[in-house]
């Protein structure tokens, strides 16, 4: 396998750092990868993707060490990860207090998907980089993973500062994603790795309505994502007494936020989640969001608050 010289592995570093975006290769497919706790850069996947929506994201990681500095690992979370990593193995855990990945990466959800990948020119970016890199299989919505640097050129070309080719990936699948809280493994996703290859080491695991079933405690464990305490008012024009208002654009320079006061909607994806915690942490009888448009990312953020203005 070609290990790449070391002054592309560097570029790949510098491109990150400055908040852009680079395809990846891995073992399972190529990813599209950006600086994983730049909520600015993290946006800008979700607006190349196309059909945006804020799925959350994989953080990658060159270590367990690393991973256990943005997640909770129970044991068995553990035992996973000496198992399989580094390798075709995604754990979504609980983030850790100080998690240092961006809450759009994990589009607002309590837990982290992270994954040691082993394609050698991965680990080097990865410690190159020294920080958590968030990417997403690198193909335009609906279309194939991509599993060679050709792929990602043809999708991506114009979007990324440059792709890294360290060949067509060896396992063409993408990884298998299991949700480990405490004793408990959830099979979210097959992939990379067999049913039967993880059972061996983390016992029988759950299905993804079996586990709500089974944890009552912790319903909607998988996909539970964040929605604020108090009542979501879309469309406002002005915030009444007690409410707390979320602009967007130049006319809301007075507004207690402002997701984007040059109504940039890549820079609003990335404030929106971060926003809606800081504005529910005010206690408000209702968080009031002005009028964003559904283009590009503003249709992401539009089924967002949707769901979160749902009670
Ligand atoms: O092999 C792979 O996993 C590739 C390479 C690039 O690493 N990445 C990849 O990422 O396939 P993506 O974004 O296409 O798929 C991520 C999967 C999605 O099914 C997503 O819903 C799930 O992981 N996921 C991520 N974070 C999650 C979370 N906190 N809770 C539940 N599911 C999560
Ligand atoms: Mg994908």
């Amino acid at each position: 396998m070609d290990q790449g010289p070391l002054e592309d592995v560097l570029a790949a570093a510098a491109a990150l750092a400055r908040g852009e975006l680079v395809g990846l290769p891995t073992e399972t497919v190529y990813g599209l990868g950006a600086d994983a706790t730049h909520a600015e850069a993290v946006a800008k996947i979700f607006a190349s993707k196309g059909r945006p929506h804020f799925n959350p994201l994989i953080s990658h990681i060159a270590s367990l060490e690393a991973a256990e500095a943005l997640g909770v690992f129970s044991p068995l979370a553990q035992k996973l990860a000496e198992a399989f990593w580094p390798g075709p193995l995604s754990l979504v855990v609980p983030r850790q207090p100080d998690c240092a990945v961006c809450d759009l990466a994990c589009a607002g959800l309590d837990t982290i998907a992270l994954r040691v990948p082993s394609h050698p020119l991965m680990q080097k970016v990865l410690r190159a980089f020294g920080k958590p890199i968030a990417a997403p299989s690198a193909n335009v919505s609906g279309r194939p993973s991509p599993t060679t640097a050709g792929h990602v050129l043809e999708e991506f070309g114009d979007r990324i500062a440059l792709v890294l080719d360290g060949g067509p990936s060896v396992v063409g699948l993408e990884s298998a994603v299991v949700a480990v809280t405490g004793d408990q493994a959830t099979l979210l996703r097959l992939g990379g790795l067999s049913r039967t290859e993880l059972e061996a080491v983390a016992g029988p695991l759950l299905a993804p309505d079996a586990s709500a079933k089974a944890a009552p405690a912790s319903p909607g464990m998988v996909l539970r994502h964040y929605a604020p305490r108090a009542p979501l008012r879309l469309h406002g024009a002005t915030a009444e007494a007690g409410e707390v208002m979320i602009g967007f654009g130049p006319g809301f320079d007075g507004a207690d936020f402002n997701l984007s006061s040059s109504g940039d909607l890549v820079e609003a994806a990335a404030n929106l989640f971060a926003m809606l915690r800081a504005a529910d942490a005010m206690t408000p009888s209702a968080i009031v969001i002005a009028p964003i448009p559904e283009t590009g990312l503003g249709e992401a953020i539009a089924d967002r608050l949707a769901r979160a203005a749902e009670p």
